[in-house]
This record gives structure tokens, C-alpha cells and sequence, in this order.
């Protein structure tokens, strides 16, 4: 079933979030270890104006170690981006998003979904969705605390017996949340099974602020499936975007102009790959080129010898070891297919 009129005549005007306004309905998750300044950097190439979130920042590390640490930088220019924060102390939560605006976040996200044990047992992430009480002293205090629109992230419940999503969706909003996304999974799915689209649906009908659906955003048809059948304010991508930066750029231009970009080739990707090695040292030095090799993994995709690319720069040391390794395939496949470049 195809968006209607009316469905994509909204999804193609700004997203309004509290007092700010974004170009795009097409959001890039925030993923703990991967959606650092190298890799928004490249998602921003494909979307100008969609709205990036950092990795997820501890409120009680920031609190304790007295200073930022680097997953809070924001390079000039790379605007929009919203910071997340995660804990479950409020007063905590206010000092962080204080930081994060001096920071230059245009908007504050609470994680409220994150399944990891690590963070449930300290009573942040997903735990909140159990203790609705305290998520919304959290989305009061910092909503109070800062100027810029203050958003929650979360999911469907902690499992399904336990499902609350919309008592909770509407005490977020009352509490003064400006925006609410919902991964369509409970706590105990992790991430399991297929999101369950059809709760988000539910949110929307109920909450008067935007809501953003979440969870097997993988491709552009992918997209539309999701907001047709949820009606929801806008997508927000997530494990599609992993090797594939240009994924919201993609679904973006779809919503506006209902042309479909050209997929990356193999070449493309290896290319894209090569640039993603080359910002994580530029921005990490050593610790970068290790953190590289997993990206380099989701870059090479299926072609003749790509298991053994792929095992090969999952040891890279060094970048010349990885662009060695990239120059070479590249040349090869330009070799094989020189028409699909
Ligand atoms: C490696 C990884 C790291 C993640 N880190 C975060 C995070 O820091 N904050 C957050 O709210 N969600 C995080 N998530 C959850 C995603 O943002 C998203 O909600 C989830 O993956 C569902 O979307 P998907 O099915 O399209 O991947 C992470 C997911 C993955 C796979």
C-alpha cells in the first residue's frame, strides 16, 4: 500500500520539534561505538539536513570524571546533530544536558530504551520504562534546565507481559518531551524478531508531539512500508545505515522527489570504506584504524572474494595496511566489471 496524498505531503514539510525546526523527516539513530564524528560526517554527505544523534553519554561519568569526553564533540558545520544521554538521576541528567548544549547540541535525546544489562541494573535505558516516575522527573528537570527541545528514545515495554508503551508515550509527552521515538521492540526482544510497527501506530494515534518510527528501517521500501502503516512523523535509521551512510540521504531524496537514487556499487562501497579508515584515524589515530575494521566488514558486501577481503581487513593495523588492501580489490572489480563502476 503507497503513502497517501495527504501522508506524503506531510512527510515532505520540516519537522517542527519544540521550538526548532529541521529540514528532514529522516533521522540517523544514535548507535553506541559507531555513530561517532567520522561516521556522521559521511552520513551527512548523503543528508544535509537530517538530524544526527552522538553515541549515547553516561550523566554519571560526565558527573564524576569532570571532563567531556570526546563522543560529545560536534564539529562546526556538522549541525544538526542531537546529543543522547543516558542515567537515571535527574539532577545528573541536567548538569550532562547543560554540557551537551555548551556542546553545541541543537537538541537533547534520553535513552530510554537501551536493553544492556550494564546500564538497566543502574536503572537507565530501558528500566525506565518500569519506573515511569522517574523518566518523567528526568524529561521535566532537563526540559526546564535547557533551551533546546528535549527528546526520549525508547521502546514498546520491558517484554510482553509488559507492554506500556502508551501510558508512558503520553506521561513523556506530558512531562514536557517534544518529540518521542519508538523502537518497535520490547527490552526482552533486544533485537530480535521483526519491529512490531503496528504498537507505533498506536503512539501516534495518541501523542500530539512528532513520533519517530524505529526499527528495520533497511531500505527505502522499507521506509514507506513503516509510515504508511504507523502514520508516524518521520523514520529514524539505525543497523541499515552500518556500511550504508547513505541510506537516510536515500530515503530523504525518495520523500521529496520520489526518485531513487542509484545504489552504491561494490566499487562505491570499497571507496566509502577507504574514506570512513581514513576519517576514524584522522579522529582516533590507532584506536580509529581497530575501530575501522568493523565498518570495513559492513562495506563489503557480496561479490567474488569478499569473505576474504573481509576476513583480510578485519586485522588491518594500520591504514595503509587497509587501503592496500581496498586499492587492490578496487582495482580488481574495476577489472571484472569495468561498466559498474
Ligand atoms: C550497535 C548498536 C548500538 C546502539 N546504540 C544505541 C545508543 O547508543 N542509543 C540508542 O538509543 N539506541 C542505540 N541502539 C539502538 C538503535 O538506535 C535502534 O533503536 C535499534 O537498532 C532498532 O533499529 P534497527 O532495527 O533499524 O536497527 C543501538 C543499536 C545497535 C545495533
Amino acid at each position: 500500500m503507497p503513502l497517501s496524498a495527504a501522508q506524503l505531503a506531510h512527510l515532505q514539510t520540516p519537522l517542527t520539534i519544540g521550538n526548532r525546526t529541521f529540514g528532514s523527516r529522516v533521522l540517523q539513530s544514535p548507535l553506541a561505538g559507531i555513530t561517532d564524528r567520522s561516521f556522521r560526517r559521511l552520513v551527512r554527505t548523503h543528508a544535509a539536513q537530517s538530524l544526527m544523534y552522538t553515541e549515547m553519554v553516561s550523566a554519571s561519568g560526565l558527573h564524576y570524571s569532570r571532563s567531556i569526553p570526546a563522543i560529545m564533540d560536534i564539529d562546526a558545520g556538522e549541525t544538526p546533530v542531537g546529543i543522547q544521554l543516558f542515567d537515571c538521576r535527574p539532577d545528573f541528567l541536567v548538569e550532562a544536558a547543560r554540557i551537551a548544549v555548551d556542546q553545541g547540541a541543537d537538541v537533547i535525546d534520553i535513552n530510554m530504551g537501551c536493553p544492556v544489562n550494564k546500564i538497566t541494573k543502574n536503572g537507565g535505558g530501558s528500566s525506565l520504562l518500569r519506573d515511569p516516575q522517574t523518566a518523567s522527573q528526568i524529561v521535566e528537570a532537563v526540559a526546564k534546565a535547557v533551551s533546546v527541545p528535549v527528546t526520549v528514545k525508547t521502546r514498546l515495554g520491558w517484554n510482553d507481559a509488559e507492554i506500556n508503551i502508551l501510558e508512558f508515550a503520553q506521561r513523556m509527552q506530558e512531562s514536557g518531551a517534544q518529540l518521542l521515538t519508538v523502537h518497535g521492540r520490547t527490552r526482552a526482544q533486544a533485537f530480535e524478531g521483526a519491529a512490531r510497527w503496528e504498537w507505533i501506530a498506536q503512539v501516534k494515534e495518541h501523542l500530539q508531539i512528532p513520533v519517530i518510527a524505529n526499527g528495520d528501517i533497511f531500505s527505502i521500501d522499507a521506509a514507506i512500508r513503516c509510515l504508511t502503516l504507523t502514520g508516524a512523523d518521520g523514520v529514524m535509521c539505525a543497523r541499515g545505515s552500518l556500511g550504508a551512510p547513505h541510506l537516510v540521504g536515500h530515503i530523504d531524496h525518495f520523500l521529496r522527489t520520489g526518485e531513487r537514487l542509484p545504489e552504491p556499487t561494490n566499487v562505491d562501497r570499497l571507496r566509502r570504506a577507504q574514506e570512513h579508515l581514513h576519517l576514524l584515524f584522522e579522529f582516533k589515530g590507532t584506536l580509529g584504524v581497530r575501530q575501522a575494521r568493523k565498518h570495513m566488514g559492513w562495506y563489503v558486501r557480496e561479490f567474488p572474494g569478499a569473505a576474504v577481503l573481509r576476513a583480510q581487513l578485519m586485522r588491518i593495523e594500520t591504514v595503509a595496511m587497509g587501503d592496500q588492501l581496498l586499492e587492490l580489490a578496487i582495482s580488481q572489480l574495476l577489472e571484472a566489471e569495468p561498466l559498474l563502476v
